[in-house]
């Protein structure tokens, strides 16, 4: 019986605003278009789950703190067992726009107890590579404010994004992240993203 290669989990981390769903987004377009075998998907998901984070992320609803972290968890699990672990098995590469490091930088930031957070995220499958786009906050609120978007999350202040900025960039230091530069123009970035990730598969494309 031959036994398929399992595909890898990569994760594209940053604070709203880093840049991290064009990085994510022209990885994916890039590595299908030369056949890779890839597949697209974010987190929070539009599952049930991921739909009650939504809401709260739009101010429609109140969660409480504790909870909040636990729905992102869970929402991962179901995330996991719906998608990420079928597609890795059947060969595939998942490219994720935020994963763990997500939940560890903001809910971290947010209730200051990292170790709890790992802990309800246990079960979640490491990421092979994570790769962190790192931007100042102010630099980061600026483009929001400019792209004009109306969907401004609650998690997004200068200050509490320099919480999370912190934690990201304690996990680069740890060595489970791999920080770039997303203060560079879009293509440097995206370009430096994608070498990361071929090194990490193994391929020659660029
Ligand atoms: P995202 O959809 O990436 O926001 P945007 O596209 O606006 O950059 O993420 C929505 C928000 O959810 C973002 O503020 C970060 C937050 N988040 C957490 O706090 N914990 C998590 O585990 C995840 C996945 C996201």
């Amino acid at each position: 019986m031959t036994s398929k290669k399992r595909g890898k989990i990569i994760a594209i981390e940053g604070i709203d605003g880093s840049g991290k769903t064009t990085v994510s987004t022209e990885i994916y377009s890039f590595l299908s278009s030369k056949g890779v075998p890839i597949y697209y998907s974010f987190e929070p998901t539009y599952t049930k789950i991921g739909s009650i984070i939504h809401r709260f992320l739009r101010g429609e609803i109140p969660l409480d703190s504790h909870s909040q972290a636990l729905l992102f968890a869970a929402d991962r699990l179901e995330h996991l067992s719906r998608e990420i672990i079928p597609y890795i098995k059947q060969g595939k590469n998942v490219i994720l726009d935020r994963y763990v490091h997500s939940s560890y930088a903001y809910q971290g930031a947010l209730l200051n107890d990292l170790k709890w957070i790992m802990t309800i995220n246990k079960f979640a499958l490491a990421p092979d590579l994570a790769i962190y786009i790192d931007v100042p906050p102010s630099v980061a609120i600026r483009r929001i404010r400019k792209k004009g978007r109306s969907n401004i999350s609650v998690y997004e202040s200068v200050r509490f994004l320099g919480r999370v900025r912190n934690i990201y960039k304690s996990f680069v230091k740890k060595g489970e992240l791999i920080e770039i530069d997303g203060t560079k123009e879009k293509d440097q970035v995206v370009k430096s993203a994608l070498a990361i990730v071929c090194k990490s598969l193994k391929i020659k494309l660029l």
